[in-house]
């Protein structure tokens, strides 16, 4: 492979399908080009930021680099849309709005916050374990469990009824699977608007009842926030709950999927699980470094700067890699190795900085708890068939792992 066949992988939502291209690809250029130009005639140009190193100095400077008017890669139209996109969430804000938005929901997300969730979360695990069992020994862990369980945990965090968990799986799965034929509601625009418009019509309905009818949740706070002294407008507080709902349910379920992948080649490593539970902790931020299921934001430079010497004009935008920083040779050792009790582990599958990721925690806590009830009932388990990744240009992992398995 070529340094100009590799950069492809960032404008190709099949390379994140496939581990093999995608790690070879960026292996290349973090040694040959690690700042490298990638012009595509479907995207307008960007800088491909692939070592660990340049990803933190880039996150970690907020203040010429913001996140708007480009906060993640897509084909050109969808740059030029995005200024007609009514709907703004934190993702594509800066400051000084950005801390007064994101300190909204903060204290919901930080480790007190999330504790009050935890014998709920503990609940779904062993839920979603039990189901397993029901299903006798064979099931498709994606789609019947990793797929689910997240998106239930975030749903009961905002206080939505149960009822309408099914809907909001669709609608998100339609919105982040875009790219991908089997999960698209289709490929033309429009589509996609209309996905977001009914994101945008559900939410609207609980803004108004949690208004009329304020409970003890993360969706009444941000119903009735206020923003710089008056109510949060309906577009932002709509907004809120779509990236809460988006972001924290298939960021999580590809991590969980992906994370069994990894184990299941590996089997020594769920042999150590299974033998000594405080690995549970570590283990789970291994599978998340190494599926690294954001696969991109991005970032534009409000000056000229130099990133490794490399020049880059006021305007121009940096693509930070998560899945190429977190195979770096430089910070990682075997980064290629999948190591449940891998210490330290600095990966940067979060982000970092001013937009680090709100809901750290949670999907740690989350992931633990079903790891934890997993490697402690389930006494064999196997792949069933081929694993499928989805194609994707921002968030995936598996979409099918068909697994066969015994329980204790
Ligand atoms: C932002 C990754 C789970 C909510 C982000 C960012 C990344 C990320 C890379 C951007 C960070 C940056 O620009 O520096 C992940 C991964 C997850 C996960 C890998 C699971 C393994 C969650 C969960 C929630 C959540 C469970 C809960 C709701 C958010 C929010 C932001 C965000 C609200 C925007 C923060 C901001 O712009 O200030 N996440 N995330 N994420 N994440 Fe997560």
């Amino acid at each position: 492979m070529d340094i100009a066949a590799a950069a492809t992988v960032f404008t190709d939502p099949r390379a994140y399908a496939d581990n093999e291209r995608f790690h070879t690809a960026t292996a290349l250029l973090r040694r040959e080009s690690p700042v490298h130009r990638v012009e595509h005639p479907r995207f307008n140009p960007f800088w491909a930021i692939t070592k660990h190193e340049d990803v933190l100095a880039i996150a970690r400077g907020s203040d010429i680099w913001l996140n708007a008017p480009r906060p993640a890669l897509g084909p050109k139209a969808k740059d030029a849309e995005r200024a007609n996109i009514p709907i703004r969430s934190l993702v594509q804000m800066d400051a000084p709005d950005h801390p007064v938005y994101r300190h909204i929901s903060a204290d919901w997300f930080k480790p007190a916050g999330v504790r009050r969730l935890r014998d709920r979360i503990a609940e779904l695990a062993k839920r979603y374990v039990d189901h397993m069992a029901d299903l006798g020994g064979e099931c498709d862990f994606f789609v019947d469990v990793a797929a689910h369980y997240p998106l239930y945990v975030i749903l009961s965090l905002l206080g939505l009824p149960e009822d309408d968990f099914p809907r909001m799986l669709k609608l998100t799965q339609e919105l982040f699977g875009a790219a991908d034929e089997d999960l698209a509601r289709s490929q033309d625009k429009q589509a996609q608007m209309a996905v977001l418009m009914d994101f945008f019509i559900y939410f609207q309905g609980l803004i108004q009842d949690r208004r009329e009818n304020p409970t003890d949740d993360l969706g009444s706070v941000i119903a009735n926030a206020m923003v710089h002294g008056e109510q949060m407008g309906e577009l932002e507080a709509a907004g809120y709950y779509t990236l809460i709902a988006t972001a924290g349910h298939d960021t999580t379920s590809s991590a969980l999927a992906g994370g069994l992948h990894a184990l299941l080649e590996n089997p020594d490593q769920w042999g150590r699980l299974a033998d000594d539970p405080a690995l549970v902790a570590p283990g789970v931020d291994e599978m998340i470094r190494w599926v690294s299921p954001v696969k991109q934001f991005m970032r534009t430079a409000t000056e000229d700067t130099v990133v490794r010497g490399v020049p880059i004009a006021a305007g121009e935008s940096v693509l930070l890699s998560y899945p190429s920083a977190n195979r770096d040779e430089d910070v990682f050792d075997n980064p290629n190795t999948f190591d449940v009790g891998r210490s330290p582990n600095r990966h940067v599958a979060f982000g970092f900085g001013a937009h680090y990721c709100l809901g750290t925690h949670l999907a740690r806590l989350e992931g633990q708890a079903l790891y934890a009830e997993l490697v402690s009932r389930v006494r064999s388990i196997e792949l069933a068939g081929t694993p499928e990744y989805t194609e994707t240009l921002f968030v995936g992992g598996p979409k099918r792992l068909p697994i066969r398995y015994t329980m204790a």
